[in-house]
């Protein structure tokens, strides 16, 4: 006897449609914590001087959360019957998170830093609307990992304030 697809939700045939087009924002979401952790992993070592070790230390632990983040992105996509990109589709978009001229220039990390967790929480909050009343398995998903990124981006707020206090940013 053959298997029988289950009738509702995300894993149902008649969803097929929408279950390609959500793995096409979970791989993009894929691609972007795959490149943050490449941004992060490098911030977390060039940046020079007194000040850089609060920086170096939250990218470091940044790396490992974003880093986990892919990994979910990734299961899902395969429980919804896609497969997980290899290298050669990646396709880099983080111009702001390249090195500065200066290694001392924390102001230019951490601005950056935010404008990759500002992307992060616009595109996820796209995925969370698109599965609402779709898939909500995804959905708790993207939920909890927009969390982190919000605590992320609120984080290094506080460290560009303290340099806007002081007039360097
Ligand atoms: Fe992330
Ligand atoms: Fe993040």
């Amino acid at each position: 006897m053959a298997v029988r697809n289950a009738s509702e939700g995300i894993l149902s045939d008649d969803k097929a449609p929408q279950r390609e087009e959500l793995i096409g924002l979970l791989k993009k979401a894929y691609w972007m914590e795959i490149e943050t952790v490449m941004s992060y992993l490098a911030n977390s070592i060039n940046p020079d001087g007194v000040r850089a070790q609060e920086i170096i230390e939250s990218l470091e632990a940044d790396i490992q959360e974003e880093l986990g983040h892919a990994q979910q992105f990734a299961s899902r996509i395969k429980e919804l019957y896609g497969v997980v990109p290899g290298s050669l589709e990646f396709n880099a978009e983080q111009s702001y998170l390249q090195p500065p001229e200066h290694q001392t220039d924390i102001v230019h990390v951490i601005k950056g830093v935010i404008e990759a967790e500002t992307g992060a929480i616009e595109h996820y909050n796209r995925i969370i609307e698109f599965t609402d009343g779709l898939d909500f398995v995804t959905q708790d998903m993207v939920i909890a990992i927009l969390h982190d990124e919000e605590g992320h981006r609120r984080l290094f707020e506080g460290y560009l304030r303290e340099y806007e206090v002081e007039g360097l940013a």
